[in-house]
């Protein structure tokens, strides 16, 4: 899936299209933020030709972040960071066999020198991808860092009393 406008900046991959409801979150903030990116299902043990094919045009296109999300023996991310000297943020899926500590480990535990950045497990963490993957575009480009400054803004909230006292 290709986003409106623009080479995509963005690369977001991911092991299955299981993990498109929880991965369409860092398309949906990518999209607010109007950061261009592509989005495809690559398994990096189904489909490693594929995969890597993909990382290259994306390179070639101008890709700047990979969002990679993957679970269970979650090795896409890091197989992603062999391939790009982009950065790439993992996503860890939830699991039925350990709620996801398996893909947060597997995604986390990279041994030195291939980094991959570790986002929490689940909805949360494809947010925060998406959330910091514009933080590092904008970097680079004062519009984008003007409009997540804004974005921060807009989150803090004016301090109030708590709620009344539940069951009063
Ligand atoms: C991983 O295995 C995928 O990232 C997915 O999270 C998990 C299960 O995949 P499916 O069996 O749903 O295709 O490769």
């Amino acid at each position: 899936m290709m986003s409106a406008t623009g080479n995509p900046t963005v690369g977001i991959v991911m092991g299955s299209a299981s993990d498109w409801p929880v991965m369409s979150q860092a398309a949906r903030i990518l999209g607010e933020f109007g950061v261009p990116y592509d989005a495809k299902v690559l398994s990096a043990h189904r489909n490693p030709e594929g995969l890597t094919e993909w990382l290259s045009s994306m390179l070639a296109g101008g890709m700047q972040v990979v969002i990679a999300g993957a679970g269970g023996a979650a090795h896409l991310p890091g197989v992603c960071a062999s391939k790009v000297p982009v950065p790439v943020l993992g996503v860890p899926m939830m699991t039925d066999a350990t709620s996801g500590l398996d893909s947060l480990l597997s995604i986390a535990q990279m041994p030195k020198g291939v980094p991959v950045g570790t986002l929490a497990i689940g909805k949360a963490g494809a947010i925060n991808a998406g959330l910091l993957a514009v933080q590092i575009l904008a970097l680079s480009d004062e519009a984008l860092m003007a409009t997540w400054t804004q974005y921060r803004a807009d989150q803090r909230k004016t301090p109030s009393d708590v709620p009344p006292m539940p069951g009063t």
